[in-house]
């Protein structure tokens, strides 16, 4: 199938039922993409685990005429305790798992179902790239799988590339080793990536045997098993790896950044976000100057120790501007036992916001923000791209290594800075991109690039071709 070229065998019975790994980074853009095609006139189931089904109507989850939620039973409690817990094999694998033995039955029923009132039956499945099971169920009923991996294009690759990093002899890596050697084996990525910006857990491998290589290599089964790739990017991105990774795998649509291309398509659309929003924050950034705080979320996942935290706080505090920042409950580890002192809380409410939870896409658009301090998790990166606001990399693990590393060195829009937490180094770098000749280098090439990411979806962009192309084929009959 060429993706540039449109089906016209299309069909009215189209139905795609779409299914996400049950974490807030990967319902949101997949939530989008389900909300673009119902738009588009398909049929669109979107199924979640119960827990997060259940979460999801705080948002104002509600069914349209073309898109209808359902939810499978998990065998997960309801605290969102699979974000917590962190040994990340291990966390995929147990909810793998539990989702084969407890969602297996109803996801199967869902994709056989016959005709109920105008709803066809399911003619195909876009399955999150990283949930092994849907994968496999989909292809033991033979409904068509397209795959939609959440993470970006330059992360899927280099974890494709691990078979060759073996055998150069990069991972394991050897004992002592310099972190700022340049690796050779990543295709297409010559002279970008040091040993420190491969994905977090290859520092842990000891063998070839190891989990993390087996949980990776599955991923990559998972993309080539699809008919098509789908990724939350946009082409510009990636002018020199997206021909390469064309060349190995099945055809690839880039369609993002797809919250850009929703929030131009779809109208009253529903929030995505699994936690309550403190919109406080907003009426605090309406009384800041333009573009004078610097607003700090490390995303769902990341956790770090109260040292960590207090490091980052002295650094924003002695900067001298302003910060808004996220923190989860759950983001301090032993925070029960952290000394907040007054002068914390003095400081803290002369320059700073704190809340547990921002509208994140609102926040980054707000003329107040200056600067965003990030764990470079995807959805974020592109966030922070399309609302053209320098960035500074604290990547906490995984794929966010290698975002950062492209965030500073490839597209040139931030400062990384991953494996140090200091308060000399925030101070400076907040300094760096907020004030004199570096902060107007960054913000214009910020600027262009947010400029590239609207452009991929206008009347003649890539992404909004390539969305357009996806759903001919959806509603055709080569699938
Ligand atoms: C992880 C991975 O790093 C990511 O690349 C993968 O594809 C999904 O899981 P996560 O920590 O969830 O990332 O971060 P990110 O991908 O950035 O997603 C976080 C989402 O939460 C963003 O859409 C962000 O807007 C939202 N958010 C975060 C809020 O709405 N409010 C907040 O206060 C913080």
């Amino acid at each position: 199938m060429d993706k540039n070229t449109s089906s016209s065998s299309s069909s009215a019975a189209a139905h795609v039922l779409i299914i996400p790994f049950p974490a807030q980074g990967h319902v949101t853009p997949m939530l989008s993409l389900a909300k673009l095609i119902s738009f588009s006139g398909v049929f669109t189931t979107f199924v979640n685990t119960e827990s997060i089904h259940r979460r999801l109507s705080g948002s104002g989850r509600i069914d349209g005429r073309r898109l209808r939620f359902r939810a499978v039973p998990d065998l997960l409690t309801d605290d969102g305790g699979n974000e917590r817990d962190f040994d990340f094999p291990s966390m995929f694998f147990n909810l793998q798992e539990s989702m084969r033995r407890g969602s297996t039955e109803t996801y199967k029923k869902l994709l056989t179902e016959e005709f109920i009132g105008e709803w066809p039956p399911v003619t195909c499945v876009i399955a999150d790239g990283v949930l092994d099971f849907a994968i496999e169920v989909a292809g033991e009923v033979g409904i068509p799988t397209l795959v939609f991996r959440t993470s970006s294009p330059c992360c899927a690759w280099t974890y494709a590339t691990i078979p060759s990093l073996i055998n150069n002899g990069i991972i394991p890596f050897p004992e002592e080793c310099d972190m700022d050697e340049i690796v050779k084996g990543v295709e297409g990525m010559e002279g970008i990536m040091r040993r420190r910006d491969l994905p977090s857990f290859m520092r842990m491998v000891k063998s070839t045997e190891d989990n993390h290589i087996k949980l990776m290599n599955g991923f990559n089964s998972n993309l080539v098993s699809g008919k098509v790739i789908i990724f939350n990017s946009f082409d510009a991105l990636d002018p020199t790896l997206l021909p390469i990774m064309s060349s190995y795998w099945p055809p690839i649509f880039t369609i993002g950044p797809l919250h850009l291309l929703t929030k131009f398509w779809v109208k009253n659309s529903c929030s995505s976000s699994l936690r309550q929003e403190d919109r406080t924050c907003m009426t605090w950034l309406d009384n800041q100057p333009d573009k004078s705080v610097i607003y700090v979320s490390f995303g769902t996942v990341a956790v770090m120790s109260p040292e960590q935290y207090i490091e980052f706080w002295h650094g924003l505090v002695n900067s001298g501007h302003r910060f808004l920042w996220a923190v989860r409950e759950d983001m301090v580890k032993g925070k029960q036992e952290m000394e907040v002192t007054k002068e914390m809380e003095e400081e803290t409410k002369k320059r700073g916001c704190m809340v547990e939870w921002v509208p994140q896409e609102e926040v980054l658009a707000h003329r107040a923000v200056g600067c965003f301090l990030t764990h470079c998790g995807w959805n974020s990166t592109l966030e922070g791209m399309v609302a053209g606001v320098p960035m500074i990399c604290w990547p906490y693990f995984s794929d966010q290594m290698i975002n950062s590393r492209f965030v500073s060195d490839v597209w040139r829009i931030g400062l990384d800075m991953k494996d140090v937490c200091d308060r000399n180094i925030v101070e400076r770098m907040v300094r760096e991109v907020m004030e004199g000749e570096s902060a107007l280098e960054l913000r214009s090439s910020a600027a262009r690039m947010a400029d590239l990411a609207r452009k991929s979806i206008d009347e003649n962009g890539t992404s909004r071709a390539n969305f357009e192309s996806l759903v001919s084929y959806i509603k055709s009959a080569e699938l």
